[in-house]
Formats: structure tokens, sequence, C-alpha cells
């Protein structure tokens, strides 16, 4: 059985006061939801004070990238070794980072293998354009980012990294994936997974949809039997909606 996990990843959005203030108002109302791995990921600056906030708690916190590098003359960037004992997960190759700061396949890669040094959980992320869609060759794009980003990575490590298909055209968009797309492509995912490590470690890996993911929409992709769970975006800025995700994955999933 893989524990579902939700993961809010919030962007750019929230001061590190609004992001505490945020942690402290919805950390008793997930404490009974343990059936389901939680996890914020508030900007950088954030982190600190929400570590301090969920300090004792099981609620996990996550970066939104790491640049691959230990330290050197890279400005603006955070590397795995300053995020060791701020956060468990940190989220690599989402689509904007690939878009707007020029992340490749290959500095995917880097910035995993990075991450697993360091001790800290990758979520991958992959996804096509709605381009790539619209020409049906979906399976055959997120193949090839599947294939580059596990590249080198050792199977011992698959337990420590989670994936999550978010398709480009579904993000933030309010046009999500119907259920059965999502989990036709992450079963894919999976295949791919079985092809480069067996069928175990394929099975027992945790891969989440991502892509305008909402309350009302969140009950169709938990019950469908790939899906893992959710990195979401804006529907995890807000507490309640945040914490009926939770409360709706738990319950799809039969573990409420
Ligand atoms: P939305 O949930 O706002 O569509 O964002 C999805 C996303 O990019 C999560 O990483």
């Amino acid at each position: 059985m893989r524990t579902p996990i939700i993961a809010g990843n919030w962007k750019m959005y929230k001061t590190p006061a609004e992001a505490v203030a945020f942690v402290n108002a919805i950390k008793d109302r997930l404490a009974d939801l343990k059936a389901a791995e939680r996890v914020v990921c508030p900007p950088y600056v954030a982190l600190p004070g929400v570590q301090a906030a969920l300090a004792g708690t099981d609620i996990y916190v996550g970066a939104q990238d790491v640049h691959w590098e230990k330290e050197g003359a890279y400005t603006s960037q955070i590397s795995a070794p300053m995020l060791v004992g701020l956060v468990k997960y940190v989220i690599i190759g989402h689509s904007e980072t690939r878009e707007y700061l020029g992340v490749t396949d290959e500095m995917v890669n880097k910035k995993v293998k990075a991450a697993l040094a360091h001790g800290l959980h990758p979520i991958i992320a992959v996804g096509e354009s709605l381009a790539i869609n619209e020409a049906g060759q979906t399976k055959e794009f997120v193949d090839r980012q599947i294939r580059a980003a596990f590249a080198g990575i050792p199977a011992d490590a698959l337990s420590n990294i989670v994936i999550a298909y978010e398709p480009i055209w579904a993000i933030g968009t309010g046009k999500s994936a119907t259920g059965e797309q999502a989990n036709a492509i992450i079963g894919s995912i999976r295949a791919t997974l079985a092809e480069l490590y067996g069928q175990a470690h394929a099975e027992a890996m945790r891969i989440q949809y991502g892509g305008s993911v909402k309350p009302a929409n969140m009950a169709e992709f938990m019950s469908q039997p790939h899906i893992d769970g959710a990195l979401v975006g804006g529907a995890s800025l807000q507490e309640d909606s945040f914490v009926e995700l939770v409360r709706i994955a738990i319950e799809a999933k039969g573990l409420g």
C-alpha cells in the first residue's frame, strides 16, 4: 500500500509571516488526518519559520527547487546542504522552472542526485505542453523526461523519491486532465519505471497528479488506482481547501 502524499506548492505566494500563520492555523486540523502524508512547500525565505512552526508534527516541509552544486558563484541559487535541517522534500523539474529558469532534463538529473546525496527527498515533476498533448505524444515525451531524470539513480534511492505528473496545460488554468487521462499517463510512467527498475520497485513508487486540483475534483483523481496523491498550487493556499484535499484523499483511498 502506497501512502498518499498531498503537497502544497505555494510557488511565489505568502510572506514568511503569512506562511507561519497558515501552518499554525492548519496543523491541529491536519493532526487527525495522518493516513495521508502532508507537505507544504513555501518560498525559500519562509522555510525557517515554517520548519520551526511544524517541528514536532508529522507535517513535512519541502523546498521548491535546489541547485546541484554544494556552493559557488551562482547568484540567486540555493544548494542542498543549505536546505538540510529545513526540509524533507524538494520539488525538482517543475514546469515553471523548466520554462522560466531554463531547467533542462540534464539539470533535473543533477539536482536529483544532489538532493539525494544530502538526504533530501526529490519530488520530480514531469509533464507535457498543450502542443505535445494535442499531437498525441504525451506518453513518449513524459517517458523521455522520466528516463533522463532517473539516469544513474540506483534502485535503493527510489523509496526516497516521489514523481509528480503535471500536464502544463492544466497548471493554473482551471483546466484539469480527467482522472482517467491522468491515471493512464501515470500508469505508463509506472511501466517505464518497471522497465528501468523492475515491477516491485515500480509498484512501490508514489506518483502524484498536479494541475488545477481542487476539492471539487480531488476525489476523481484519488479514486484512480495509479494516482497516489496530488501536487497542488492554487488550492493549497487556502486553509480550508488544503485540509479538505487531504481529507478527500484519505476518504477516496478508503483509509479514513
Ligand atoms: P495549480 O494547482 O494552481 O494548477 O498548480 C499546479 C502546480 O503547478 C503544482 O506544482
